[in-house]
């Protein structure tokens, strides 16, 4: 089935978000396939926010390998507490990384990316997988974005 997803380019990111969230949910409910719904989480992630890169890494024989995402090449495994992702999985809890150049052992796929989300996808007190996002600019992210995508987060978490 196909969807259209609506959202308002002037509104600001708050409602963006509030707008989105149960479009996305509806989204998945239609879809039974776990890399159809990731790959199209973060193309409406990516058009709705215009960030550099949106994706997620899934956690497969204790390492992060690469998931669906949009925007440049990335790398295809991180291991546990390494950049910002594994440290993420490590410890099981959002990372905002306001500048990704003073953040120690980060994982630099692109040169231009200067901040970055992560937020980890539970399922039973485990991390499964983790969505990660990247801007261009440096403090792009908040607590904003941090509520509202753990709260995606657990969306996501009952598709696996
Ligand atoms: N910067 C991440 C690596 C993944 S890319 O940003 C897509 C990190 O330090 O874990």
């Amino acid at each position: 089935m196909s969807h259209e997803i609506i959202t308002n380019p002037d509104a600001n990111k708050e409602q963006k978000y509030i707008t989105l969230i149960p479009q996305v949910d509806s989204l998945i409910s239609d879809e039974t396939d776990l890399i159809a719904n990731l790959a199209n989480i973060s193309a409406v992630l990516k058009e709705t926010f215009s960030w550099w890169w949106v994706g997620f890494y899934i956690v497969r024989n204790r390492e992060l390998v690469l998931g669906p995402f949009q925007g440049p090449l990335a790398c295809t495994r991180i291991g546990f507490g390494k950049g910002v992702c594994g440290t993420a999985w490590q410890l099981k809890q959002t990372m905002v990384v306001d500048d990704v150049n003073t953040f120690d052992g980060h994982i630099a796929c692109s040169s231009a990316s200067q901040s970055e989300i992560v937020v980890p996808i539970m399922k039973n007190n485990e991390v499964i997988a983790i969505l990660d996002i990247d801007s261009e600019h440096l403090n792009h992210f908040d607590k904003i974005d941090q509520d509202y995508l753990e709260n995606l987060a657990q969306i996501i978490a009952e598709l696996f």
